[in-house]
C-alpha cells in the first residue's frame, strides 16, 4: 500500500522568514480594512509630541503594503519603507500616495548612518524576528540609521497575547468574500507562537483557497530594554499600547520608544 500523504496543511506551512505574508500579500489591505492606521500615525505623533521630538524624514521599517508610510506621507513627511517580502513591497506602489519602498531585512539595514529623524515600525512586525540576536541586530542598525537626538517608535505583541490565543480567530460563516480561520500553537520553551491561517477569497462563482503559517516570537519588556540599550540607545519608554501608561500583565500590546543620544557613536559604524 502507498504511504498516505501528509495532509495539506502540514505540507503548505512556510517555514519561518521563508514566504510569509506571500500569499496573503493580494489580500492584505482588504483583510485590514478596518484597522484604524490613522489613528495609530495620531498615536505615534502624540509619543512623539509628549517627549519633545520632531519628524520629517522617517522610516517605516517592515512596511507591509505599505499602509502607515502612505499615511505619513499624506502628513507630509518624507517616508520610505522597507520589508522583507517582496510580494508586500509591490502593493507600495499602490497606494494612495504610493510610498516608495525596497526589500530589505530589519536585521540587514542597507541605509546610510544618521540619516532618519524616526523610524516607525507597527503592527507587531517585530515578534517574526524570532532570533533574539537577529532582534538586537536590529536594533543597533536602526540606531545607526537615525540621526542624533532622533527616535524609534515601535509596537510588540507581548507574552500574555501569545500565550493566551490572541490569534485565534475565524468569521467562517460571515459571508465575507475573504474567510479565514487561523489556528494559534503556543510554544513555551521557545517562545514562539506558531499560527496556521486558512483563508478562502470568493469572487463570483470563483473561490481561491490559500495558506500560511506565521510565526511570532513573545520577548520579555526587560530583554527589549536591555537590546535597545545595548544598541546604544541613550532612552527607552515602554507604554501600554495607544496610552501614556506603563504595560501590565494583562497589556496584549506594548510600544517602545527609544531615542538616540544628541552625542551617540553608533555601535555598527
Ligand atoms: C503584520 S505585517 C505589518 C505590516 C505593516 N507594518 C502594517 O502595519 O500593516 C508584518 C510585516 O513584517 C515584515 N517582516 C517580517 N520580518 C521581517 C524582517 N526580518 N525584515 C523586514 N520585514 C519583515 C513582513 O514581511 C510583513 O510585511
Amino acid at each position: 500500500m502507498a504511504p498516505r500523504r501528509p495532509k495539506a496543511q502540514a505540507q503548505q506551512a512556510t517555514r519561518p522568514g521563508h514566504g510569509e505574508f506571500d500569499a496573503v500579500a493580494d489580500y492584505y489591505d482588504y483583510l485590514m480594512r478596518a484597522i484604524p492606521y490613522g489613528q495609530w500615525v495620531d498615536y505615534v505623533e502624540a509619543l512623539l509630541s509628549r517627549h519633545g521630538l520632531q519628524a520629517r524624514r522617517v522610516l517605516d521599517l517592515c512596511c507591509g503594503t505599505g499602509k502607515v508610510g502612505s499615511e505619513m506621507l499624506r502628513r507630509g513627511y518624507e517616508v520610505y519603507g522597507a520589508d522583507l517580502s517582496e510580494k508586500m513591497v509591490r502593493h507600495c506602489r499602490r497606494q494612495q500616495p504610493p510610498l516608495p519602498a525596497a526589500v530589505m531585512d530589519a536585521s540587514a539595514l542597507g541605509l546610510r548612518s544618521n540619516s532618519f529623524d524616526l523610524v516607525v515600525s507597527l503592527y507587531d512586525s517585530l515578534n517574526y524576528i524570532l532570533d533574539p540576536a537577529k532582534l538586537a541586530c536590529c536594533f543597533c542598525h536602526v540606531h545607526r540609521i537615525l540621526k542624533p537626538g532622533a527616535a524609534f517608535v515601535f509596537d510588540m505583541n507581548t507574552t500574555y497575547a501569545l500565550a493566551a490565543g490572541f490569534f485565534a480567530q475565524s468569521n467562517l460563516g460571515s459571508g465575507d468574500p475573504l474567510e479565514f480561520e487561523w489556528r494559534p500553537q503556543w510554544d513555551s520553551s521557545t517562545r514562539i507562537c506558531r499560527v496556521d491561517m486558512r483563508f478562502c477569497w470568493r469572487d463570483g462563482s470563483r473561490e481561491k483557497v490559500f495558506h500560511e503559517t506565521h510565526y511570532q516570537r513573545a520577548y520579555e519588556i526587560e530583554e527589549i530594554e536591555n537590546m535597545l540599550v545595548a544598541a546604544g540607545f541613550a532612552e527607552t519608554h515602554i507604554y501600554h499600547a495607544y496610552s501614556f501608561r506603563p504595560p501590565s500583565r494583562w497589556s496584549d500590546r506594548i510600544f517602545g520608544l527609544a531615542v538616540k543620544g544628541d552625542d551617540a557613536c553608533n555601535v555598527l559604524d
